[in-house]
């Protein structure tokens, strides 16, 4: 019976079995399960060599293996190089691939952030001018991530004839700041954390990286926001709100926290680890968000 997992260390409340368990639902795949596997960093390689064996179909990592797992991997697909990061490891050739498989790492939070800065915020057709202040305040792995999809939202808009200003880079360490913007596309740019406060006040399009908000703290400038505005706060939870009501009371065009990119860069992974289309729909109603029934289905790989 085929089984994925999701390892961390410590591995507390995880809302992954809820979101995969929900797609292999949505997709009538009979049998397959998705365990919670609390793993300590000395057990990771042995726990990939139940991946390699076929006694796991794949599993999906958090802290602290994200980067430790890359030295154990056979094969990195993109964009995980960028991110030095891996989140999703799964058997090339796939789940019923003969044993023992090559292992192949990847990365779908880019994924992830995509579709919410597409679905979320509205960034992705001709609804936004793709003019006004982007700004991404932060500089750590997520940062990157909405770096990188930025990047891929400048590069789809353009396919479609549509302009996407540049996005500024706004945190505490200038030379992570910067290697963030490197990322981001065309014309990214950097200012230093004592800016972020004006810069969030101008913004017309926000995306909120940090980890300040996640226990209910605020970012500088968050009573400024401008009528209009377009907020995703990469955090999520009761104690993540404070940003997105702020937004909403500023008259936000849009804003939304970081459960829609958590439930999108899952649906990414289900699609890597079991070959699936994965119903983010579905995926998101069993961790409490509603989406529009449209859109539903594959969230494409990097
Ligand atoms: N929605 C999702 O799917 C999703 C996915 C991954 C993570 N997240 C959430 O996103 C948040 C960030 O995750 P991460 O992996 O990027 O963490 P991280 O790598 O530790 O980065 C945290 C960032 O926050 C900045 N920061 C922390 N305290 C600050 C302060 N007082 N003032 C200014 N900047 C401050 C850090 O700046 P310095 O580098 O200067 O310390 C760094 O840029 C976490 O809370 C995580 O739960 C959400």
């Amino acid at each position: 019976m085929p089984a994925a997992a999701v390892l961390g260390w410590p591995l507390e409340h995880t809302r992954s079995p809820a979101l995969h368990q929900a797609a292999y639902r949505a997709a009538g795949l009979e049998g397959w399960r998705y365990l919670a596997r609390p793993t300590r960093p000395e057990e990771l390689a042995a726990v990939l060599e139940e991946v390699r064996a076929g006694e796991l179909a794949g599993v999906n990592l958090t802290t602290p293996h994200k980067r430790a797992v890359v030295p154990l991997l056979d094969e990195l697909e993109p964009p995980s190089g960028e991110l030095g990061a891996v989140n999703t490891v799964w058997r090339a050739g796939g789940a019923a691939a003969a044993a023992p498989a090559r292992l192949v790492g990847g990365n779908t939070d880019v994924d992830g952030a995509l579709w919410a800065l597409e679905r979320q915020l509205g960034l992705g057709g001709a609804g936004w001018s793709g003019q006004g202040p982007a700004l991404l305040l932060g500089s750590g792995g997520v940062a990157l991530a909405a770096a990188l999809a930025w990047a891929r939202l400048t590069e789809a808009r353009g396919r479609h004839g549509l302009a996407t200003g540049p996005l500024t880079v706004a945190g505490r360490s200038p030379d992570r700041a910067a290697a963030v913007a490197a990322q981001a596309g065309p014309g990214a740019t950097t200012i230093g954390w004592d800016r972020a406060a004006a810069a969030v006040g101008e913004a017309e399009v926000l995306i909120q990286a940090t980890t300040l908000t996640a226990t209910g703290g605020s970012v500088p400038g968050q009573d400024r926001l401008r009528r209009g505005v377009r907020v995703l706060e990469l955090n999520y939870g009761p104690a993540a709100q404070g940003l997105v009501r702020a937004a909403r009371r500023a008259g936000a065009a849009a804003a939304a926290d970081g459960l829609g990119m958590l439930c999108a860069q899952a649906a990414a992974a289900v699609t890597l680890i079991a070959g699936i289309q994965a119903d983010v729909t579905a995926m998101a109603a069993a961790v409490g968000l509603e989406l529009p029934r449209h859109p539903v289905g594959r969230v494409a790989p990097a």
